[in-house]
């Protein structure tokens, strides 16, 4: 078994310019390191306008940075630097070992909430189209989506009808490294439990994940650790055992 952190950040720095405001320069991540390890949950917290959700897209490789490292260490001995890597290499990795469950639902019109899901799973390549639908369904029931919506379009949808969508399909398929920014944000309390177990599902597959989670009982129940964003090194604490 690979001993490695899945995630492996070192001295990341990223400055937003702003162009329509005369350039001005935003530092927002300013050297952050942290690692995170298969079957570890990482908060981030720390007030907003911080960075997490920058973070976030750095993570993901939708954004670029500045300086230092964002090491993936894959399960199959690979390591890729997102900080240098081809969009080609991002768009594979993200395929085999990484989700992303966003803030809000990106999608394309005209596909169903049901195809949204199972998409992802069959990109993934791991299971045929069938069985990919049938887990998709099987996942919606479970976050209570109502089964008239899921052969519509999700845009149209709810904000929390939407955030479902986006967990289900953020968590079809097995990822090694997994991202949530604020997937509780607009759920009752039936459906965030139902996250929750979620996400102590895939930690025990051995998932690494990093998560924004505003409700502290959320949080609570699933970090392992909290990253504090903005605060002078060093940033991490450490969950007191239980
Ligand atoms: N694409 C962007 N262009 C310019 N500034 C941005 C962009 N995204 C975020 N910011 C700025 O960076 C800072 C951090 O934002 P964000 O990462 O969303 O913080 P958090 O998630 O911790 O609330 C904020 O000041 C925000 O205005
Ligand atoms: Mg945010």
């Amino acid at each position: 078994m690979n001993k490695q952190p899945v995630l492996d950040v070192r001295g990341l720095h990223k400055t937003f310019t702003l162009h329509l405001r005369e350039g001005l320069r935003l530092p927002v991540l300013n050297a952050v390191s942290l690692t995170v390890a298969r079957g570890e949950c990482l908060a981030l917290v720390g007030p907003s306008g911080q960075g997490k959700s920058t973070l976030m897209k750095c993570l993901y490789g939708s954004y670029g940075a500045d300086g230092g490292q964002l090491l993936v260490n894959t399960a199959d001995g690979a390591t890729l630097d997102l900080v240098q890597a081809a969009p080609q290499q991002v768009i594979a990795l993200r395929r085999r070992a990484l989700a992303f469950v966003s803030q809000f639902l990106r999608v394309l019109p005209r596909v169903s909430a049901l195809e949204v899901v199972a998409e992802r799973a069959i990109s993934a390549g791991e299971t045929d189209e069938q069985l990919a639908r049938e887990q998709a369904a099987e996942l919606l029931a479970r976050l209570n989506l109502p089964q008239g919506l899921w052969g519509l379009p999700p845009a149209t949808f709810s904000g929390g009808e939407q955030q479902r969508v986006n967990i289900a399909r953020g968590f079809i398929a097995p990822a090694e490294l997994l991202l949530l920014d604020e997937p509780t944000a607009s759920l009752d309390a039936m459906n965030r439990r139902v996250v929750i177990e979620l996400i102590e599902e895939a930690k025990a597959a051995g998932t690494a994940i990093v998560g924004i989670f505003h409700d502290e009982e959320v949080r609570d129940a699933v970090a392992s650790r909290c990253h504090t964003m903005g605060a002078p090194t060093p940033a991490e604490t450490h969950k007191e055992a239980a």
